[in-house]
């Protein structure tokens, strides 16, 4: 195997990999995630900008986050690993470097979009970029907000796309309203508002997750929020003064959503997952397990330790699910999960409707439509509507062939869930992108009870 995310073929070519996911009778087990792909790229950007070196504990060392990393590398912050595998980020003080060339994040739009809002502070020019999916995504939304905090900001692929080009500094707070309920835009604004005279005041239409507001708040950033609006005094064109300061990186939900999706469908099964981050905003997956009739249980610790967000254990047990609803204002707090709860809807006995969903279209693939596709290659009966799906589940799962990634991560997941209560062995065609968030995952699966070549 070669390390490109491709397999060489007999005649030499690239073949992108490809596995087998056997079903299982019954998947059982107790153990961690990797840590939390948000607050990993928010923690590597703002130990970036302090001065001072910051030890960071269950850093995810994914794809997407090691991008950052390595952009914020380009930006004059260094970074090295210690033998317990921690990393250490050695910050710039806010003294950032003009990046040699172009800052490339791969496949991620928090990653871009985060950076973009950095970027906008500083003196200087940087593009940013990405693979084929990240330079398809729609970046007008950083774009406009950038250019009326005072930045140049051009997107010079088609239809308003990366790669972006920055030249930041001199910017002025704004008061801005989110077209889309987006902590992809609200962070970037709010990293941009650091280095802005005045005041930056974000509203959001509906609440998305706040990891960069209680990471603010962590160091020592001053917000004030009420309700849907988020406001920051700016600290002017040299940005905040930050001290370092040790963290650790709670487990990743959205990585642990594969697995209380793959035992709530199975009776007989049962998974512990330990130390996953419970910030409210992430966690809207239980209630629809809950809805769905699933047996859920969290553990909080009496005691937190030094996470940066609350963690606790979360147990499902199996059971016989029901079909449910998902929509409106839950929507952005479940949003990386939609993937693997259409499974669940698959497996439900009855009517699931997904709606309001349509922002599903714009992630790193357009999650309605391919997640229809292979859904129904699987045999679900399956109906795509502008903002989401309608599927009627509970019939047996039955391939009529191999179903694809699209090069997305989360979709490779969901089918290797879905896989589990298959008739017979599925094929998924491209899995190399699950190393996007979730490196580990099969062997994870494997730990479970499943069985993959
Ligand atoms: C993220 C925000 C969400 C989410 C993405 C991670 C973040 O995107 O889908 O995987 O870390 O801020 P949007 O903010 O664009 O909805």
């Amino acid at each position: 195997m070669i390390d490109n995310g491709t397999q060489p073929g007999i005649n030499g070519e690239n073949i992108p990999i490809s596995c087998i996911v056997h079903p299982s009778r019954r998947l059982r087990g107790k153990f961690s995630v990797p840590g939390d792909k948000s607050i990993s790229h928010r923690v590597a950007m703002l130990a970036g900008l302090a001065s001072g070196t910051t030890t960071v504990r269950g850093f995810l060392k994914s794809e997407d986050c090691i991008n950052t990393l390595k952009a914020m590398e380009a930006l004059g912050a260094r970074t090295f690993e210690t033998e317990k595998g921690e990393l250490r980020i050695q910050g710039t003080g806010g003294n950032f470097l003009e990046p040699a060339g172009p800052l490339d994040l791969g496949n991620s739009g928090t990653g871009l979009r985060l950076l973009s809002g950095l970027a906008a502070g500083q003196d200087m020019d940087v593009t940013l970029t990405g693979d084929d999916s990240l330079r398809s995504r729609p970046m007008k939304r950083i774009r406009e907000p950038l250019t009326r905090m005072g930045a140049t900001v051009t997107c010079t692929g088609p239809e308003e796309t990366a790669p972006v080009f920055i030249h930041g500094g001199g910017l002025k707070g704004i008061d801005y309203e989110l077209p889309v309920a987006s902590a992809q835009v609200k962070s970037c604004l709010l990293l941009a508002g650091l280095f802005a005279n005045g005041r930056t005041r974000v509203m959001e239409p509906a609440a998305s997750r706040d990891h960069t507001e209680k990471l603010f708040e962590t160091l020592g950033i001053e917000l004030t929020i009420v309700g849907s609006t988020i406001t920051l005094e700016g600290f002017g064109p040299s940005g905040p003064t930050l001290k370092a300061k040790d963290l650790a990186v709670p487990g990743d939900f959205s990585s642990a959503a594969f697995w209380l999706a793959a035992v709530a469908a199975r009776s007989g099964s049962s998974v512990t997952i330990q130390n996953v981050g419970l910030n409210p905003r992430r966690v809207a997956m239980l209630d629809v397990l809950r809805q769905a009739g699933a047996s859920v249980s969290v553990k909080v610790p009496r005691r937190q330790n030094d996470y940066v967000e609350p963690t606790g254990d979360i147990t499902v047990k199996g059971s016989e699910l029901k079909g449910f609803t998902l929509a409106g204002d839950m929507i952005p707090n479940l949003i990386d999960e939609i993937p693997v709860i259409a499974v669940l809807g698959a497996l439900a006995k009855g009517k699931t409707v997904i709606k309001d969903a349509a922002e599903l279209r714009v992630k790193e693939a357009d999650r309605i439509s391919c997640m229809a596709n292979n859904l129904r290659v699987m045999g679900v009966q399956v109906e795509e509507t502008p903002d989401g799906m309608e599927i009627e589940g509970g019939a047996a799962v039955n391939p009529s062939g191999g179903v694809r990634s699209y090069g997305d991560h989360r979709i490779a997941m969901a089918m290797a869930v879905l896989a589990q209560f298959s008739r017979e062995p599925v094929v998924i065609h491209n899995v190399a992108c699950v190393d996007t968030s979730y490196p580990g995952f099969w062997d994870d699966l494997k730990e479970l009870g499943g069985h993959v070549e």
